[in-house]
């Protein structure tokens, strides 16, 4: 199968079903001489690890990452990194009806027509089980851009449903507060009525979309190719790749048609940009300013509600989905779109070293607001 290898100069290749043996990717890509050890994975795997809490799947993954090479005595050598984790909770019999229909809104239709064999177990190769390996070389990426050029990809969910999270009159995000509760909600004060809501959709059988905010702090000016590999596309690009997605923004996306110049423009003055409706790309180049992206995440599909679908022979049926499966797939997407944004910073960081690693500054850099 084509299409599971990202990036240009950190290339990763994911592989793996939800009910096969294991998972795993390849790096080809990493430059050499990062300290990397298997406990460097434990805690973004763990943020989005399944059965954490009432509100999400029951699947319980273990999600222990092997490195398999790429490294010598603690440190990567330029070789590729191939990761691999073994599945360990996987119920294929809660799959078996499947094998002869399609729930409306998943994969299993589109795979069927192109495939014409498919691996109806957990949704197979469509499952988001494959995100965990995103999230494995996004905890790499984290790492080298961390270590490297100071900055830091953190995400959260910024709305579930209807409910919107609040934030204070300056905007500050409550990072803290982000990673005490398992939504990623910044404001501590609304979890009881996030809880009471999934509460509420579970009985009913249903599910809810949600919104996801991720911000990268401390990304130098320059990054980003001008016309084709613009940093806002690369974004946009590695974020639609996550399941569930259905749309994208860049700073104040959508809501910039509503807005005027005079108000869209981030002014500029010796201490500093004034503002950042751009979310930090300006023609396709980051500004040096936080780079900030938001995903909308559609309903999950599969629900207890009975709904109207068609067999393999084109005949029609009544789906219900039973199993375990997540009422809202965005509260597990923070750590996966937070990956997703890392493996697009550090390729076109080095896309950049590439080719304008010499220029060096060239105007005093000035502050994001
Ligand atoms: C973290 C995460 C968990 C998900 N869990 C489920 C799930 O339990 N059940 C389900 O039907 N879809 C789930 N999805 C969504 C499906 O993987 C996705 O809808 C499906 O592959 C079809 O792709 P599309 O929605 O992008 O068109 C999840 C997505 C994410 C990001």
């Amino acid at each position: 199968m084509a299409g599971n290898t990202s990036g240009t100069l950190f290339a990763v290749t994911t592989f793996g079903e939800s009910h096969g043996p294991a998972i795993g990717c390849v790096i080809d890509g990493c430059p050499p001489g990062l300290a990397l050890g298997e406990q460097d994975f434990v805690a973004d795997l763990a943020r989005r690890a399944s059965g954490r809490t009432r509100h999400t799947s029951q699947r319980r993954e273990t999600d222990a990452v092997e490195i398999l090479s790429g490294l010598y005595e603690g440190r990567t050598t330029g070789t590729p990194i191939a990761l691999l984790i073994r599945n360990t909770d996987a119920r294929s019999r809660d799959y078996d009806d499947l094998l002869d229909t399609f729930r409306p809104a998943h994969a299993d239709y589109t795979y069927w027509q192109k495939y014409g064999i498919r691996d109806p177990r957990g949704g197979g190769r469509s499952s988001a089980r494959e995100t965990t390996m995103r999230v494995a070389a996004g905890v790499i990426a984290k790492k080298w851009l961390a270590e490297r050029h100071g900055v830091r990809v953190r995400g959260y969910l910024a709305q579930l449903g209807a409910i919107t999270a609040q934030r204070p009159a300056d905007g500050a995000i409550d990072w803290e507060a982000v990673e005490r509760n398992a939504f990623f909600w910044p404001d501590a004060a609304q979890v009881p009525e996030l809880e009471t809501a999934m509460d509420a959709l579970r009985k009913a059988g249903d599910s809810v979309g949600a919104r996801v905010t991720v911000v990268a702090e401390g990304v130098p000016p320059g990054w980003g190719e001008p016309i084709y590999g613009k940093l806002d596309a690369e974004l946009a690009a590695a974020l639609m790749s996550i399941n569930a997605v259905k749309g994208v923004e860049i700073g104040d996306g959508f809501a910039s048609v509503a807005q005027h110049g005079s108000e869209h423009r981030d002014e500029m003055t010796p201490a500093g940009f004034l503002s950042n409706h751009a979310g930090g790309v300006l023609g396709g180049i980051s500004s040096g300013q936080p780079v900030i992206c938001s995903i909308a995440l559609k309903p999950t599909s599969s629900i207890r509600m009975p709904g109207r679908s068609v067999n393999r022979q084109g005949e029609p049926v009544e789906v219900v989905t039973t199993g375990r499966h997540d009422p809202c797939v965005g509260i597990r997407a923070t750590p996966i779109a937070e990956a997703m944004v890392a493996l697009v910073l550090m390729d076109l960081a080095l896309r950049h070293r590439a080719q304008c690693g010499d220029v060096g500054p060239v105007t005093p850099r000035i502050p994001g607001s």
